[in-house]
């Protein structure tokens, strides 16, 4: 058999797929071309290791190494990520926990570990939420916090259906979902998205909790009118009204020490010599409780509704995507964190790894420093040799809640 590539092998075949040559940038959306030639690169990287993956019918995979005593047909232990990028991504923020896992399993059989239970792989769509608009769209949907019903009538931009957009990528949805029912344990290998782990000196850490976070749409509706002859005063201008918004977000959140961004917005008619007569936005907000998450963006809509009665505008707003709170195993992260004296440390980013936990799933998180803490950008980073130390902080922590007679 050819040997299977390794982390950085996998890496270099990962590099150009969905990369745009402008930024350098990543753009691989759900039920695009890059992401079906993902999803068929990790099928390939499974068999090649002798692994029949599993797809569902909106595209999740999952692949298992069995154990070779059919008696340990116990809850298994999944690892694993996701492999679409936000627009515009970087090459680490998903790929790196999916090309980690497929090593860390090297790793093991390089050490000649056997599997007292299964272990698996598995990759999650929509993880970003980039293209539908719903955060951790495909675990959502596996566990139930999301249904199919509910979902497929999702548009993204181009006003394409979810259920469309899936069955034009050659899915089947009414094949079902992939069943979580033999996984007793995830554990998601991640990039940090923040400066935790470089400002420690340390290559690798685990996660504690995921903080509340959540979309929501503003739409500002105003008046269309010639941008010359139209006296300043007698607009009817929800460009204003969102651009105050913004400010006004930006200020709560300083004030709370939490985080509220627009990051997307969108222009009606978007023309140079007209004024507006909608704008719409969308309001990322976290918050480090979700009391204080729902406080701030009350008081960021209040503002808004203020400013729209000043302006003559109006304002509407739609939850789009909300996560709650999410508190990993205490005793799995305290348990894990013994393996390599990792230190537990929150995050502000979003995972399937919550959702897992969220639907009862004992669930934890591994951190590979990133340099810069930058993410969702074209220059996030880790470098190669932090990559391999998370490839062995993975295979530990695998070895350890796989290995024969662990406790489930
Ligand atoms: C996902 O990475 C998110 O936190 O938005
Ligand atoms: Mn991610
Ligand atoms: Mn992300």
């Amino acid at each position: 058999m050819a040997p299977t590539p390794d982390f950085e092998q996998m890496w270099r075949d990962l590099a150009p797929v969905g990369r745009s040559a402008s930024s350098g940038g990543y753009f691989r959306q759900p039920w695009t071309a890059a992401e079906s030639e993902l999803r068929s690169w990790f099928a390939e990287q499974c068999a090649a290791r002798g692994l029949v993956v599993e797809i569902d019918g909106i595209g999740n995979q999952v692949a298992w190494w069995e154990p070779s005593d059919p008696r340990a047909d116990v809850p298994g232990v999944l690892t694993g990520s996701h492999l679409d990028s936000v627009l515009d991504g970087g090459a680490y923020d998903g790929p790196l926990g999916v090309a980690s896992a497929l090593a860390a399993i090297d790793t093991l059989r390089a050490r000649g570990f056997e599997p007292g239970r299964p272990l698996g792989i598995g990759v999650f769509v929509e993880e970003e939420g980039s293209r539908f608009g719903r955060a951790c769209l495909g675990s959502r949907l596996v566990t139930g916090a999301t249904t199919w019903d509910e979902a497929r009538e999702l548009r993204d931009r181009d006003g394409v259906f979810l259920a469309d957009a899936v069955t034009e990528a050659g899915h089947d949805p009414s094949a079902g979902l992939l069943s979580l029912d033999r996984v007793g344990t995830f554990v998601e290998l991640h990039v940090e998205q923040g400066r935790d782990l470089v400002d420690r000196g340390v290559a690798v850490g685990l996660a504690s909790e995921i903080w509340p976070h959540g979309r929501w749409r503003f739409d500002f509706a105003g008046q269309a009118n010639h941008a010359g002859t139209t006296r300043m005063e007698d607009r009817r201008d929800p460009m204003l009204t969102y651009a105050m918004t913004a400010l006004a977000a930006n200020k709560q959140a300083r004030l709370a020490g939490q985080r509220a961004t627009f990051g997307r917005i969108a222009v009606e008619p978007n023309g140079t010599n007209a004024v507006p007569s909608l704008v719409t936005a969308w309001l990322d907000a976290r918050a480090s409780s979700d009391a204080g998450l729902a406080e701030m963006v009350e008081a960021i809509e209040r503002q808004a509704d203020d400013r729209a009665g000043r302006d003559g505008t109006s304002l509407t707003v739609t939850a789009e995507s909300v996560s709650g709170s999410v508190g990993f195993d205490a005793g799995l992260a305290a348990r894990l964190a013994g393996l390599g004296d990792w230190p537990v440390i929150p995050t502000q980013a979003g995972h399937d790894a919550g959702i897992l936990s969220d639907a009862g799933i004992p669930t934890a998180m591994v951190f590979v420093r990133n340099p810069t803490g930058v993410s969702h950008s074209p220059d996030e980073h880790a470098e190669t040799a932090d990559c391999l130390s998370g490839v062995e902080a993975l295979a530990d922590v695998l070895a350890e809640l796989a290995r024969p007679g662990a406790p489930t």
